[in-house]
């Protein structure tokens, strides 16, 4: 192992942060002095993390020599004054300006001129935090993520006066405790927390319309997207005390930015304590820990399908004929459909209503199929009905489209159905990140693909369905709504054309 860039840090603030950070540091080989305004605070994190070793060695994925090692690298620090000789201080504290910043005004008449500083905060300003400082240049942002073990990334931000020499050292020594570094402005919630504001406030969103239910708004977005977890699944898990706050601090800190409005579902359900899988009662039940999922409803049972006629302007209109004709569909090809036909719409960014109405087709007979995704690389398709939707066509499609075993969704209309609005909104939050040069585009792939484990970065995804679709389903949407938050960034306009993923051109 090459000498740690930080032979001796020290960590103060020892929950749960604090001992993730310390874990990897002792495995990288620093000694870690633990500080603590409470005292049992840092036994208790040498304990549970000498336990942690244990168990590594117990599966024989450690020697017991290096978990000996590892332990005795953890030192406890009775004071402040203990961390005199640390080259690195890491602040893992509550989150409060006012305790932070008095933090490191003592710190700073405590370590060495050279020492450099790294606050752990997830949405305070790193300027703010280093303002009162006289030496505010050593300063850094070094936002880790829980758990720090397995969540291999770190956002390094270099606050307005932080000196771009400390961010190299704090990078160089994040690589050396086999994480991977991102360089992020000082803006608020960096890039992670940023970038992940799409997700959640969009399918809240369509909840709140009544698009569809919780249950169904995540399998379509797991089944057509690939998310391992669905929005309120993820919601559960991290708990609304925890997340609604984050959705309304960023908001607040944009001035208001319509993109990252949070919901009142989140602010109704935080204040009845609905809170997630902590709680027992989330946006699911949970019983001995496991969520209950209500069941899909069936598909009907129709005894004889209708014809089925295309729209000429629906996406993907060969690819869906083709997937019609593999389902055995019967498929008119006249200029407009017959009076018995099933109608069929696949819209970008528009509801079925509209194109019914613009098309001068009967809303009674039409339904919309999402077709941003390809067809192929789903396990799921989504059809949605309009206000006059006779039941009849609506069971009729439900059960064509099942009819090879592929799940089917069935949703109100709305603008863009669920997977269109959702990732649109994540490409564009994703695009707004690039424009505002908070990271570079790379570094936000690389953030979003280990903070949030998203199947794709947001600029592959947005790649991926094709830029000139997801601006089409954000002009559309733009025009559905009336409402700003599905203004397109000019990042994203301008390259629509040209492709969002030229991760070789960072300017
Ligand atoms: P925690 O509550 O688990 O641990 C905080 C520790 O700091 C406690 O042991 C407490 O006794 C100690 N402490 C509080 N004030 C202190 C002071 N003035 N001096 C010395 N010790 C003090 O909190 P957690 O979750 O570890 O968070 C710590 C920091 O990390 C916060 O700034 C938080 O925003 C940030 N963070 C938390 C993440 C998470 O998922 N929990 C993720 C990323 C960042």
């Amino acid at each position: 192992m090459s000498t740690p860039r930080f032979p001796i840090i020290g960590l103060v603030g020892t929950g749960a942060m604090g001992r993730g950070i310390a874990q990897i540091a002792a495995q990288a080989g620093s000694t870690v002095r633990l500080f603590d305004n409470q005292p049992e605070a840092v036994a208790r994190a040498q304990a549970a993390l000498g336990e942690q070793w244990d168990k590594l060695v117990a599966k024989g994925r450690i020697t017991a020599e290096a978990a000996a090692t590892h332990k005795s690298r953890l030192q406890a620090a009775a004071r402040l004054s203990d961390l005199a000789d640390c080259a690195l201080v890491v602040e893992a504290i509550v989150e409060r300006l006012d305790v932070k910043q008095g933090l490191f005004a003592e710190l700073e008449g405590i370590v060495r001129p050279d020492a450099v500083l790294a606050t752990n905060t997830s949405s305070l300003s790193v300027t703010a935090i280093a303002a009162g400082l006289k030496q505010p240049q050593r300063l850094a942002g070094y936002h880790f993520f829980n758990p720090v073990p397995l969540m291999k990334v770190v956002e390094v931000i270099a606050g307005l006066k932080t000196d771009p020499a400390v961010c190299e050292q704090l990078a160089e020594y994040a690589r050396q405790m086999g994480h991977t570094p991102v360089r992020a402005g000082d803006t608020p919630g960096f890039i992670v927390n940023h970038a992940g504001r799409g997700y959640g406030t969009e399918a809240l969103r369509i909840a709140g319309e009544g698009v569809a239910d919780f249950a169904t708004i995540d399998r379509i977005l797991k089944d057509q997207v690939g998310f391992r977890l669905g929005p309120f699944e993820l919601f559960d898990l991290t708990a609304l005390d925890v997340s609604h706050p984050v959705m309304e601090s960023i908001y607040r800190q944009y001035y208001d930015e319509p993109r990252y409005r949070p919901s009142v579902i989140t602010a109704q359900r935080l204040a009845g304590g609905v809170l997630g899988r902590k709680a027992g009662e989330g946006f699911y039940r949970y019983d001995g820990g496991a969520a209950q999922m209500p069941a899909e409803p069936p598909v009907p049972q129709v005894d004889e399908l209708p014809p089925v006629w295309v729209s000429t302007r629906a996406a993907r209109r060969a690819e869906l004929l083709q997937l019609l004709k593999d389902l055995g569909a019967r498929i008119e090809t006249g200029q407009s459909p017959s009076p018995n036909a099933l109608t069929l719409v696949a819209p970008l960014g528009f509801d079925v209503t509209t194109v019914a109405v613009v098309e001068r087709l009967d809303p009674a007979r039409t339904l919309g199929i999402d077709l941003l995704v390809e067809d192929a690389a789903t396990r799921r398709r989504v059809l949605a009905t309009n206000p006059a939707t006779r039941r009849d066509m609506a069971q009729a499609a439900h059960a064509l489209f099942a009819r090879d075993g592929k799940a089917v969704s069935v949703i109100r209309d709305s603008g863009g159905f669920v997977t269109q609005r959702v990732v649109a909104t994540i490409v564009n939050i994703a695009a707004d990140i690039c424009q505002q040069r908070v990271c570079t585009p790379r570094d936000l792939e690389t953030a979003v693909t280990l903070g949030l484990g998203y199947p794709l970065g947001p600029l592959a995804m947005g790649d991926h369905w094709g830029p000139a679709n997801v601006l089409e389903v954000l002009f559309n949407l733009q025009t559905v709504y009336g409402d700003p938050r599905y203004r397109p960034s000019p990042w994203l306009r301008r390259r629509g054309a040209i492709g969002l993923s030229l991760l070789h051109e960072e300017a």
